[in-house]
């Protein structure tokens, strides 16, 4: 496989309304993330993936976009973007925006024009019909229609009712589209993050959903419409083909076994997709808030199989939590007794699987979910949304509050815990946009940089690893023991090196380990301290990496 720098990189994803706020106005902006570009270059990332940061009335925290060339009042002005990108070219990073296209604002001039006459040229750049074609539900709960008075018709939303869908269908939106891409690209940006790229097509026959089956929908039917890949092919002939950036797009609903239609090295679409299998693995019918448990095989099985999907002719993006789901160590791990323990667990999978990995901001120090006990204190649409549903179908709402604690995006939208002071020496304002995670005395950056054996400096360590080892980036991948059901094992080689990597996903110590055996080894890498007593034994939530060693 041809050697490309978006491969070998390992992008760390900002999301900046909670990163750090400069200003001291409680919400996390653009000065703030300078104030600590120092620290991202110290953990060693390469590609600092940005959440939104464009004009928008903050319906959905910015991915409702009001004016994709301007910067976010509440975040700064251009002057500050262009001294961060400055800033983070400068320690040898990149920068990846995120590109909000499958629908913009309703508060955007484009939408402003279209809802104000049916004869208005600006009317197909969203959809409009008479009545609602089908009973498509939006992401955010609700039908998909929106009636709008003003001209008598009803407009498609897959998101919130701010969240009107773009209509590529138009020549002229694929255009905007392309312009506002290159406007970005000619400043020096690296590339795009895409929101739920595979939604851009629509099935203009609007055929119904099963409303039973809101996982199944997806794929169906909101996802891999009819135009989707000439879509996709243009925007790369048109944009991104003549410059050197990564594109990674967001692909709910799309299946392994369409990977290579995605990210196929002939298609010429996109360089890497952040596939949901593991994500939505607790999903039940009813969506995310029907959550079901999951089980280690199953979770293997995803990465086994999209390995096999993509093979060595396409490439994905490795991702264990974002802005939208729990925090790693919460979902995957023990992030009570073995916090620290998992966490860096699940830092060894994450940046030893073939793939190019994401970590989340604060997820380099093991943050947790948090579990307020108040809806007030929650401030994610889909959760307040949720709630508001629950209570009149009369659901009882102590339990939801429960999935909530486990499932709502807040989790991972509390300000980045930078210290002890008080609100986690995220803002000098006496109140952040939202609650500090109260545990932020004891999991704090201040605290992981001063104790070397921290979450913080295990993903550096890794991180160096990575990138002086190939055979861990481009390397084949071969799972060990695909039945067990707490031992996640693999081997990874190329003519670079060969490693073993075992991983106990259980908080009790296992013993019968299928470690290599006729074969020389060494320790490369380990969450525990070595101990000849454990030779043969994983303790609570280990992992280990293996080298072997040359003849
Ligand atoms: C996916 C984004 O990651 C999520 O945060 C957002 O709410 C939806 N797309 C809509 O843009």
């Amino acid at each position: 496989m041809a050697r490309t720098w978006w491969k070998e990189a390992v992008i760390y994803q900002i999301y900046p309304r909670s990163f750090m706020d400069g200003n001291g106005d409680g919400i996390g902006d653009l000065r703030g993330i300078i104030e600590k570009l120092d620290y991202l270059q110290l953990l060693g990332v390469d590609v600092l993936w940005l959440s939104p940061v464009f004009e928008s009335p903050n319906d959905d925290n910015g991915y409702d976009i009001s004016d994709y060339r301007a910067i976010m009042k509440e975040f700064g002005g251009m002057a500050d973007f262009d001294e961060m990108l400055e800033g983070i070219h400068a320690r040898g990073m990149k920068l990846v925006m995120d590109l909000v296209v499958n629908h913009s604002s309703d508060e955007h001039s484009w939408f402003q024009e279209s809802r104000s006459s049916t004869d208005n040229p600006y009317r197909d750049y969203y959809f409009w019909e008479p009545e609602p074609p089908n009973n498509w539900k939006s992401f955010f709960g609700g039908n998909a229609w929106e009636y709008d008075a003003p001209s008598g018709e009803y407009y498609l939303h897959l998101f919130s009712k701010k969240q009107p869908d773009l209509n590529w269908e138009n020549q002229k939106v694929r255009e905007e589209v392309y312009s506002l891409m290159r406007f970005w690209l000619d400043k020096g940006v690296d590339g795009f993050r895409m929101d739920v790229i595979p939604f851009i097509s629509k099935r203009l026959d609007w055929p119904d959903m099963d409303p039973h089956d809101f996982s199944s929908a997806i794929e169906q039917i909101y996802a891999n419409g009819p135009r989707l890949h000439e879509f996709l092919q243009e925007m790369n002939r048109k944009v991104s083909s003549h410059y050197d950036v990564m594109t990674v797009g967001e692909a709910p609903g799309v299946p392994p076994k369409w990977a290579n239609l995605y990210v196929g090295e002939d298609r010429e679409e996109l360089n890497m997709i952040f596939h949901f299998g593991h994500m939505m693995l607790d999903w039940g019918p009813g969506g995310k808030f029907d959550p079901q448990s999951w089980g280690l095989k199953e979770f293997k099985e995803v990465f086994n199989t999209w390995h096999k999907a993509v093979g060595q002719k396409g490439w994905i993006s490795i991702f264990l939590d974002n802005h939208d789901f729990p925090r790693l160590v919460s979902r995957w791990g023990n992030d009570r007794e073995y916090r620290v323990e998992s966490a860096k667990l699940l830092a060894t999978l994450l940046l030893t699987m073939r793939g190019t990995p994401s970590i989340y901001q604060g997820t380099e120090i093991g943050m947790t979910n948090v579990a307020f006990d108040r809806l007030d204190d929650y401030r994610d649409l889909e959760t307040i949304n949720e709630y508001r549903e629950a209570k009149e179908r009369g659901d009882d709402l102590d339990a939801l509050l429960k999935v909530v604690h486990r499932v709502g995006r807040d989790n991972v939208r509390t300000p980045l815990q930078w210290d002890d002071s008080p609100n986690a020496g995220f803002t000098a304002a006496s109140e952040p946009w939202i609650k500090v995670n109260p545990n932020y005395r004891e999991i704090n950056v201040k605290a992981a940089l001063a104790d070397p054996d921290s979450v913080f400096f295990y993903y550096q360590q890794l991180l160096r690893f990575r990138k002086e080892n190939l055979a861990l980036v481009y390397g084949d991948y071969e799972p060990i023991d695909e039945g067990s059901d707490w031992l996640y094992a693999y081997r990874r080689w190329s003519k670079e090196g060969e490693f073993y990597i075992y991983l106990n996903f259980s908080s009790k110590e296992q013993t019968n380990i299928p470690f290599p055996t006729g074969i020389r080894t060494r320790l490369f890498i380990s969450n525990y301290e070595p101990d000849a007593s454990f030779k043969d034994t994983l303790r609570p939530w280990e992992a280990r990496v293996y080298r072997v060693a040359a003849p």
